[in-house]
């Protein structure tokens, strides 16, 4: 890889790229430090070729002609024999867990944009009466399963550079949430430039490319470059719970799926939840050439997406939440062959140096795009992928924008009604508004449940709850 300027220089050119060092002599040498090493960690051959395709000459999306929806196992076995299954995987995964086989993996490389939130979303204070962050649900959920199962689970979090800094500093800062420090390993995936609709390379200011994550498909890459694929088979880990950093409610590794996934023998499986309605914005797990494939929900025609069952189902009714079980081997074999996932068009309003006046231009229509890969386009690489449908309340209260659907308050809401659905399975009464809702705010720890079956267990612990109250439970 060139590091000296000259020969970025010559890189860039023969890239049509040169403008990037239009501000060059102007700059500070630690600004030209800085934005020297910017350019030499870009692929510019590959930036190139996504120039010519993504940008100039984006393929329209095509329709396989056989798409069928994607087989799933139920939440609720329907029958003995899959009871027996189930079990047998939930005893699976215990056994990987209690053995120390199963890492953690958080993709909080995002910019989270539509969330307007200043720190890494990781950061974001999640939980409805404790307000923990997200990063600390998650470690206290691998601390709960590491108490109860005896063993060490390893987290790796990826990050990017528009975060990896303060994403680290705020586990510094909280003492890592009592994990031991050796057991989190922090890496960043690889960063894309935004290109004007012309082609060229944007400027964000004079010393520095726009530069954007390459999309949560980047961590399979991550895994490998950055030497967390090598520490895991340093440790034994031979499989992978994937999962994203914007749920506060997420199940970080669930024994049951981990385990049915293994004991299938899949590559790379995934879970999914019941779309409430046909164009629900959830990626639709299909079957193309017998191959499990996610085909966004923007893709997938109103006359499938809406199509019913006699019994009035959705026939594509499976849609990703983007919880996944890799094997470790999976990612290695990916990156010992060279793969390649295809890269996503997404048109952009950029913020923009105007290299006449060095001026910062702010957009008002889109004026960029940005290319990114996603992590799902690796299932029909797979030799098997199973999917496993879980509970929407039991595990989903994605945070996604500041308001309405997916923000700070419905996943507040979601984990309130979930936790009185627990308590009150248990036996315990939650008191109830007019509407329906739980009167009153209730936080769980992983310590004292992970699961609606370890409430019941607990049932004994839970103080009696008056209307409005605020309880925690630990
Ligand atoms: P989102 O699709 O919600 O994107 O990411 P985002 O960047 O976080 O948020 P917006 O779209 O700007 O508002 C889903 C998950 O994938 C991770 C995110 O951190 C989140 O956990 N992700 C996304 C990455 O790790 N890297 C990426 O390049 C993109």
């Amino acid at each position: 890889m060139a590091t000296d300027h000259a020969a970025l220089l010559e890189i860039l050119q023969s890239a049509d790229q040169g403008h990037i060092y239009h501000f060059y002599e102007r700059l500070s040498a630690p600004q030209r430090q800085s934005l020297d090493a910017q350019v030499a960690a870009i692929d510019w051959t590959l930036v190139s070729e996504l120039i010519k395709t993504v940008v100039h000459k984006p393929a329209p999306f095509v329709l396989p002609p056989d798409v069928q929806p994607a087989p799933y196992f139920a939440n609720k076995p329907a029958d003995g024999s899959l009871r027996d299954q189930y079990s047998m995987a939930r005893q699976r995964g215990q056994t990987l867990l209690r053995e120390g086989k199963i890492a953690a993996f958080v993709v909080a490389g995002g910019q989270g944009t539509r969330l307007g939130w200043s720190g890494p979303k990781g950061t974001f204070p999640a939980t409805p009466v404790k307000h923990k962050s997200l990063f600390q649900c998650f470690v206290e959920h691998l601390k709960a399963l590491e108490a109860r199962f005896h063993t060490t689970i390893p987290f790796y979090v990826m990050t990017s550079s528009v975060n990896h800094h303060a994403t680290v500093e705020f586990f510094k800062q909280n003492q890592f949430f009592s994990m031991p420090e050796n057991h989190i390993m922090f890496f960043s995936q690889d960063m894309l430039p935004a290109v004007g609709l012309d082609g060229k390379v944007l400027l964000e200011s004079p010393e520095s490319m726009a530069l954007s994550p390459n999309g949560h498909g980047g961590s399979l890459l991550a895994l490998h470059k950055s030497g967390a694929l090598t520490d895991m088979r340093h440790r034994g880990i031979t499989q992978i719970s994937y999962f994203q950093v914007d749920n506060p409610i997420v199940r970080c590794i669930d024994p049951l799926f981990i385990g049915l996934h293994d004991m299938q023998d899949a590559d790379m499986s995934s879970k999914m939840l019941p779309k409430e309605f046909g164009k629900e914005k959830l990626g639709n797990f299909c079957l193309v050439d017998g191959k499990v494939t996610v085909i966004e929900y923007s893709d997938l025609p109103d006359d499938l997406s809406e199509q019913r069952l006699p019994d009035g189902q959705l026939r594509f009714r499976a849609g990703s939440i983007a919880l996944h079980a890799i094997r470790r081997s999976f990612v290695e074999q990916l990156n010992a062959h060279g793969f390649a996932l295809p890269y996503h068009r997404a048109e952009k309003k950029v913020p923009y140096i105007d290299l006449a006046t060095g001026e910062k231009i702010e957009p008002q229509k889109t004026n960029a795009v940005k290319m990114e890969t996603f992590v799902f386009d690796a299932l029909p690489l797979a030799g098997k992928s199973i999917i496993y449908e879980t509970d929407r309340l039991d595990e989903f209260a994605p945070i996604k924008q500041a308001q309405g659907v997916d923000s700070p308050a419905s996943s507040c809401d979601v984990t309130t009604r979930r936790n009185a659905q627990w308590i009150s399975a248990a036996g315990v009464k939650v008191p109830i508004k007019p509407d329906g809702s739980p009167h009153a705010v209730i936080e769980i720890s992983a310590s004292f449940a992970l699961t609606r079956e370890d409430v019941v267990d607990n049932y004994t612990k839970i103080p009696p709850i008056a209307p409005g109250d605020r309880v925690y439970l630990e």
